[in-house]
C-alpha cells in the first residue's frame, strides 16, 4: 500500500517507520526543513527506542513537498495539537495539513482515505477537517474516505506499542473508509473496534484522562496514607489483586507529566465546558496533579530553610527513558524552589539540555555533585538512581526509589 504521513513528530515518525517496516511504501511530509534533513540523515530530534534502527531498514524519504501524497491510498495526518492558553487544542497544524491535502484532492481522480491520527477533541474531524477537505469540490464518502484512528503510544516505547497494540480503533466516515484502513492492522493480534469518527476521538481522550485519573486517585490515597502512617504501595498492591482494578498506573508519586495526559485533560475540560458541562472530576484530577508536584518543596521546608540552600534535583524528564520534559513535574518543582530563594543543582541522563532552555539559571552538573547538595529531590525514576549512596543525606523522594530509604532523613511525597 502507498501511504503518506503528514507530520514527523513522535506519532508520525513511528507510524511511518512501522508501516514501512511492514512492507508499505511510505512517504513522510514535514513542513520543518531542518527536521526533514535530519530524518533523511537518520538523525532524530526525539529519543525513541528502536526508531533509528527501524528507519535505517526502510526506504522512507521525508520531504516538505506535499506533492508526494499524490498516489497514496491512505494519507495519515499526524500533526501536533498543542494546548492553547485556555486549555483547548490548537488546530492550526491540522488545518494547514487538511488545506494542503484538499488542494491535491482537487485534481485527483482516484479514491483515497484521509486518516486523522493526531489527538483531537471529539467533533474535530467532522467539523473542521472534512469541511476543509471538501473545499476542494470533492465530497467525503463519494470521492474520498475519512477515518480517525487514534494511537495509544507511550513515549520511549512507541515502536513496541505500535507493533503490539492492545486494541485498534478505527473511527470511520463510512464502511468503505474503514475497509481501506483495515488491512494495515489485520496482522496485529489485537481486537479491532470500528466506530463512528466522534466516538474514536473520544475513546482516545477518555483513555488518557482515565489513566490520569488513576494516577491522581492513587496520589490522593497516598496523601491520606502518609498522614496515617500507611504505605500506599502496599495498599496499591492489595487493590491490584482485584482484576477489576488491575495493577497498572497505581504508582503514587509527584504526579503525571508528558505530552499527552495533562494536555488531553485540559482539552477535554475545555471541550466539555464549551458544551455547557462542568467536568468536576477531570478538573480535580488536574488540580491535584499540580498540587502533588509541590509537595516535595513543602517537605523540604520541614527539614532545611530553603532560602540560600542548594537543592539537588535528580531527574528532569517527565518519565525515565525519554529526554522529554513537556509538563514534567520537575518544571514546577524547580520554579517553586527558585522562588523560595534556593539554588539548584540538577542532573538527568537525557533531559538536561531541554531543561536548560527553560531554566538557564540552574546549574547542570554530574550526579556526584548533585549528591553533595544540602538536600536531594528525586523526580524521575531513572534506574541509575537505585545505585546511589544516599547515606547521610536528606532525600525527598517523588518516585519511590527504595535504595534512597537509607538516607539520614528520607521522606516520600505520599508515603
Ligand atoms: C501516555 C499514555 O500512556 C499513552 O497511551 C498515550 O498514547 C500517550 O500518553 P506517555 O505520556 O508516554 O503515554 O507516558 P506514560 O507512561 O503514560 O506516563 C505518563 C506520566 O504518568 C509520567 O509522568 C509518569 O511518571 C506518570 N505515572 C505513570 C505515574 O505517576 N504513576 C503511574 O502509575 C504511571
Amino acid at each position: 500500500m502507498k501511504i503518506s504521513v503528514i507530520g514527523a513528530g513522535y506519532v508520525g515518525l513511528v507510524t511511518g517507520a512501522c508501516l514501512a517496516s511492514m512492507g508499505n511504501e511510505v512517504s513522510l511530509v514535514e513542513v520543518d526543513m531542518r527536521k526533514v534533513e535530519s530524518i533523511n540523515n537518520n538523525i532524530f530530534s526525539i529519543y525513541e527506542e528502536g526508531l533509528p534502527e527501524l528507519m535505517k531498514g526502510t526506504d522512507i524519504v521525508a520531504t516538505t513537498d506535499y506533492n508526494v501524497i499524490n498516489g497514496a491510498g491512505i494519507i495519515f495526518i499526524c500533526t501536533g495539537t498543542p494546548s492553547n492558553p485556555d486549555g483547548s487544542m490548537s488546530l492550526e497544524q491540522i488545518k494547514q495539513a487538511a488545506g494542503e491535502i484538499g488542494d491535491l484532492l482537487r485534481t485527483r481522480g482516484d479514491y483515497c482515505v484521509v486518516a486523522v491520527k493526531s489527538t483531537v477533541v471529539p467533533g474535530t474531524t467532522d467539523e473542521v477537517v472534512i469541511p476543509i477537505l471538501e473545499r476542494s469540490g470533492k465530497k467525503a464518502g463519494r470521492d474520498f474516505g475519512v477515518c480517525m484512528s487514534p494511537e495509544f503510544l507511550r513515549e520511549g516505547r512507541a515502536v513496541y506499542d505500535f507493533m503490539h497494540p492492545a486494541r485498534v480503533i478505527i473511527g470511520e466516515f463510512d464502511r468503505r473508509s474503514g475497509d481501506t484502513l483495515l488491512p494495515l492492522y489485520e496482522q496485529f493480534k489485537a481486537p479491532i473496534l470500528r466506530t463512528d469518527i466522534k466516538t474514536a476521538e473520544m475513546i482516545k481522550l477518555a483513555s488518557n484522562t482515565f489513566l490520569a485519573n488513576k494516577i491522581s486517585f492513587i496520589n490522593e490515597i497516598g496523601n491520606i496514607c502518609k498522614r496515617m502512617g500507611i504505605d500506599v504501595f502496599e495498599v496499591a498492591k492489595g487493590m491490584a489483586l482485584d482484576e477489576r482494578i488491575g495493577n497498572k498506573f497505581l504508582n503514587a508519586g509527584v504526579g503525571f507529566g508528558g505530552s499527552c495526559l495533562p494536555k488531553d485533560l485540559r482539552a477535554l475540560i475545555a471541550r466539555a465546558t464549551e458544551y455547557g458541562y462542568n467536568p468536576g472530576i477531570l478538573k480535580e484530577v488536574l488540580h491535584l496533579n499540580d498540587k502533588q508536584a509541590l509537595i516535595p518543596v513543602d517537605l523540604l521546608k520541614k527539614h532545611i530553610p530553603l532560602n540560600g540552600a542548594t537543592v539537588g534535583l535528580l531527574g528532569l524528564a517527565f518519565k525515565p527513558g525519554t529526554d522529554d520534559i513537556r509538563d514534567s513535574r520537575a518544571i514546577l518543582v524547580a520554579g517553586a524552589l527558585l522562588k523560595e530563594g534556593a539554588s539548584i543543582l540538577a542532573y538527568d541522563p537525557m533531559a538536561a539540555n531541554n531543561f536548560k532552555n527553560i531554566f538557564p539559571e540552574i546549574k547542570y552538573s554530574s550526579i556526584e555533585d548533585v549528591m553533595k547538595s544540602d538536600a536531594v529531590v528525586i523526580l524521575t525514576e531513572w534506574e541509575e538512581f537505585s545505585a546511589l549512596d544516599y547515606r547521610g543525606k536528606i532525600v525527598i523522594d517523588g518516585r519511590r526509589i527504595n535504595k534512597a530509604r537509607e538516607a539520614r532523613i528520607y521522606e516520600g511525597v505520599c508515603w
